[in-house]
């Protein structure tokens, strides 16, 4: 069997850390295939690709379709309107794309897969014009399509080259169904969490030194928001909800992230978050501890992990990592985040962009290191429950089977999974 993968980005957003763990696990079960990667952009998804072994090539997107962004870039709903224009000019004017689409089409047939598994809205249109007529070809969708009105009506117009949709949540599928007016049914499929790697017990890392501040007194209590530097993950909300703190508490506030992805996009820099620190007067309150490879020894350095989206999170990575790190987590309750998480039980919660709620729920763990304790070991609890990648890729391959049978058996197969779907709380 041969699976070719594809990805828009060659960046480390969610989308692409989850198929890196698709990828090894695939890797892992099943040793006699044959995986192929072939990425839109150079970067550290090639690198980390070929570290795992699998064979991976880039074929760079024409630079108007690479300034675009996509998925992790402009993120989920309503940030990248005005690049719809771009985009239609993009397409209409050009040769650029069709050479693109010949390439990657000789790309194809020169591997002939079985199977393509696809990752990205641009690569899932792409991979819909090239792939080999025999090849089976799943969407991995992890971002919602309901703001991108071009993009939906592409992938409604070629979704009938695609055997299955499978999305990251089941907020992701709705949106998916709705937006694509596709009779194609997506099946969720949750991300997969390495859990030796997201545990609670390995390295630390010192985040006071990492952010060029003194250390901290003991008991201080350390908050931290993990996320890239995107708008949309909430850097000004956190802030404003650590301002409102009381003055006296053993607190400080991290914030471990930095602008990750090289297309365009709606990122803070470094300068206007620090300067929107110093003027909620957080200087000293607030490290910028930077990009950390290592997030699970930052999460394991934390002592709350804060998800402060200001808009419906499609899944939410870091929150399924820091419950699978054993720390109680506050999110954001809307979308997916909302969907992955029990208010109560292995989270707390705010409404999304509302400080003061934040501060609320931020106060009662630093108030309480009982609560912590619980969230934190039922966090675990249900990452090992549901977020497990060996579960994961199991479901996957269940899917990849099906797809790949003679297409007069796939409508029944695909019944039979799609009425399995993801695990419950
Ligand atoms: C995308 C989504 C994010 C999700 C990740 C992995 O980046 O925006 O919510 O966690 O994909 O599925």
């Amino acid at each position: 069997m041969k699976v070719l993968y594809l990805s828009t980005s060659g960046d480390l957003g969610g989308a692409e850390r989850n198929l890196l763990d698709v990828l090894s696990v695939v890797r892992e079960a099943r040793p006699e295939w044959q995986l192929e990667l072939i990425a839109g952009a150079d970067g550290p998804l090639a690198t980390k690709a070929r570290d795992l072994g699998v064979s991976t090539a880039v074929l760079p997107f024409p630079a108007c379709l690479e300034r675009l962004g996509d998925a992790g870039a402009g993120g989920p709903a309503g940030r990248d309107v005005p690049r719809f224009d771009l985009f239609r000019k993009c397409l209409l004017a050009s040769p650029e794309i069709l050479s693109y689409i010949v390439r990657l089409r000789t790309a194809l047939a020169r591997t002939q897969p079985q199977l393509i598994h696809s990752v990205g809205f641009k690569m899932h249109v792409l991979s819909s014009w090239s792939k080999p007529a025999n090849a089976a070809l799943l969407w991995h969708i992890h971002d919602y399509v309901r703001s991108r009105p071009l993009m939906a009506s592409l992938l409604r117009r070629h979704s009938h080259f695609c055997d299955t949709a499978v999305t990251n949540s089941r907020s992701v599928a709705a949106d998916f169904t709705a937006n694509c007016g596709s009779t194609m049914r997506a099946h969720t499929v949750y991300n997969g969490i390495d859990l030796d790697r997201f545990s609670p017990s390995g390295d630390t890392v010192d985040l006071d030194q990492l952010s060029g501040l003194p250390a901290a007194e003991p008991g201080t209590i350390r908050v931290g928001l993990v996320a890239t530097f995107a708008r949309w993950k909430g850097h000004l909300v956190y802030l404003r909800a650590l301002a409102a703190l009381p003055q006296h508490l053993p607190v400080r506030g991290y914030v471990v992230g930095g602008n990750i992805y090289r297309t365009a996009g709606s990122h803070f820099t470094i300068g206007e978050l620090r300067s929107e620190a110093a003027k909620l007067g957080l200087s000293a309150k607030v490290g910028f501890a930077g990009f950390l490879e290592n997030s699970a020894a930052a999460m394991r350095s934390l002592d709350v992990v804060v998800h402060a989206s200001t808009e419906p999170e499609p899944f939410g990575l870091v929150i399924a990592e820091a419950m699978s790190c054993g720390k109680p987590v506050i999110v954001a309750e809307a979308g997916g985040a909302l969907e992955i998480s029990s208010l109560g039980i292995n989270a707390l919660g705010h409404t999304p962009g509302d400080a003061a709620q934040l501060t609320g729920s931020i106060l009662s763990l630093v108030e309480n290191r009982e609560l912590r304790a619980r969230l934190g070991a039922e966090g675990r609890r249900t990452a090992e429950k549901r977020f497990d990648r060996k579960s994961m890729v199991r479901e996957l391959l269940r899917l990849y089977d099906e797809i790949s049978l003679p297409r007069g058996l796939q409508r029944t197969a695909l019944k039979a999974v799609a009425g399995a779907g993801p695990g419950t709380p």
